[in-house]
């Protein structure tokens, strides 16, 4: 992060304060009875700091933009791309809401070979944070910093692996696409798109947020994510 980027980022952030009445990143809980949450870390980490709504449920088109553009200054054009891509898991034909644990219906956004979450195929829950796939990921990101090669690599391990032991293992092209967006999207959000670098404990911290579990003692919002709003402004 530049130190010009951290410092025109305060009148942002005290801007974003006051648009919420007070600091969004203090009002961090985890999913509670009756919740709903997604295989996705970043839509579970919005719901948990309430961007979404934190019961994860009937989440409009404006919502969704309005969580990804306030969090993370990712585009209206992209927000309603990636709503669209939401509502095809939707059960209801003609609705115009998404639940997060929509996104979880296998094959058609949720793919095998996920970084954190088991294949359908072993437990029929490809949607829960599972510690065994996430070590196999981690083994690939060998230092501090995490850069595209060892994120290329951390996916093709998982995916080889899955393809090599799950014997129903698929991958449309849907699902590969967005299985490599997955890898761009933690480098490129949570860290530096110009070096295609990223702190791993940061992104450790995002897998945590689907887990209600923190590694290393902190969660993401108290220990990292107020900086990443700074590297897009
Ligand atoms: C409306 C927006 C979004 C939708 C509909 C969405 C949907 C999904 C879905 C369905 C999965 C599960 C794929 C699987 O089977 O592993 C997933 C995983 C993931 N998403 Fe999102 N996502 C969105 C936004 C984001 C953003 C902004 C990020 C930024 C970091 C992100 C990061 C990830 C990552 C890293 C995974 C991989 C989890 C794993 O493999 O264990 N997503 N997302």
């Amino acid at each position: 992060m530049r130190l010009t980027s951290a410092l025109s980022s305060v009148p942002f952030c005290i801007g974003l304060a006051q648009a919420y009445g007070d600091d969004p990143f203090s009002k961090w809980h985890p999913a509670g009875p009756g919740d709903v949450r997604a295989p996705c870390p970043m839509l579970n980490s919005l719901a948990n700091h309430g961007f979404l709504p934190h019961d994860g449920k009937f989440i409009t088109e404006n919502r969704t933009i309005s969580a990804l553009s306030t969090a993370l200054n990712i585009s209206a054009e992209l927000g309603k791309f990636l709503f669209g891509e939401a509502m095809t898991t939707s059960p209801e034909p003609n609705g115009t809401t998404f639940d997060l644990d929509n996104l979880s219906r296998h094959n058609i956004l949720e793919h095998d070979g996920s970084l954190s979450r088991a294949d359908y195929y072993w437990t029929h829950d490809s949607h829960s944070f599972n510690a065994t796939v996430f070590a196999q990921t981690q083994s690939y990101w060998t230092g501090p910093v995490i850069d595209i090669q060892m994120g290329a690599n951390a996916r093709l391990a998982r995916v080889q692996t899955s393809n090599k032991t799950n014997p129903t293992f698929s991958m449309s092209d849907l699902g590969d696409a967005f299985s490599i967006g997955e890898t761009a999207a933690y480098i490129g959000i949570l860290g530096d798109v110009e070096s295609g670098t990223v702190k791993r404990e940061l992104v450790e911290y995002l897998f945590g947020e689907s887990t209600a579990f923190s590694f290393g003692g902190c969660y993401l919002s108290h220990c990292g994510w107020n900086a990443l709003l700074f590297v897009f402004l």
